[in-house]
């Protein structure tokens, strides 16, 4: 079915100029780049957006390294959006990432990995209506 997923180039990904690169693969693949835009997370945003993480070992530096730099957030359309786009991506940690996804080519470590994609169709539409309405998409 056709899905949509919300995507975020993360902050390592913006200072080494690689979203162009990271939008090609994402073209490549056959998703589409329905939305997009740069933004500087606020603490709360950051804190928001990564609420079901709060009891982790890592929430605070993970929210730290999320509002370090600019980021890109981003909504895929395409055929199975969701499962696409994490197969794209690759494993959470690079280290795990088969070869030739994004995190395998490009993410620096488990915190900075260039990338975050939705892990489901349910938290996708919670995800993309957190930084995103309905007239800011053009499917
Ligand atoms: P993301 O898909 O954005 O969702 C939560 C993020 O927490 C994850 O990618 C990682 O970048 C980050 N993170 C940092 N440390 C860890 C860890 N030990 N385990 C899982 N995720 C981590």
């Amino acid at each position: 079915a056709l899905e949509r997923t919300l995507s975020i180039i993360k902050p390592d990904a913006t200072r080494r100029n690689l979203t162009g690169k990271i939008n090609a693969r994402f073209e490549e693949a056959g998703l589409r780049i329905v939305a997009q835009k740069r933004v500087r997370l606020t603490k709360e945003q950051a804190e928001g957006f990564y609420a079901v993480h709060r009891e982790r070992s890592f929430f605070g530096e993970l929210v730290a390294f999320m509002i370090s730099g600019p980021v890109v957030v981003q909504v895929l359309e395409g055929e199975g959006a969701v499962a696409k786009n994490r197969e794209i991506m690759g494993a959470t940690n690079p280290a795990n990432a088969a070869a030739g996804t994004i995190r395998a080519d490009f993410a620096e470590s488990i915190e900075a990995n260039s990338v975050h994609g939705s892990d489901s169709l349910e938290n996708a539409a919670i995800e993309v209506a957190y930084f995103f309405s309905q007239c800011e998409i053009a499917g």
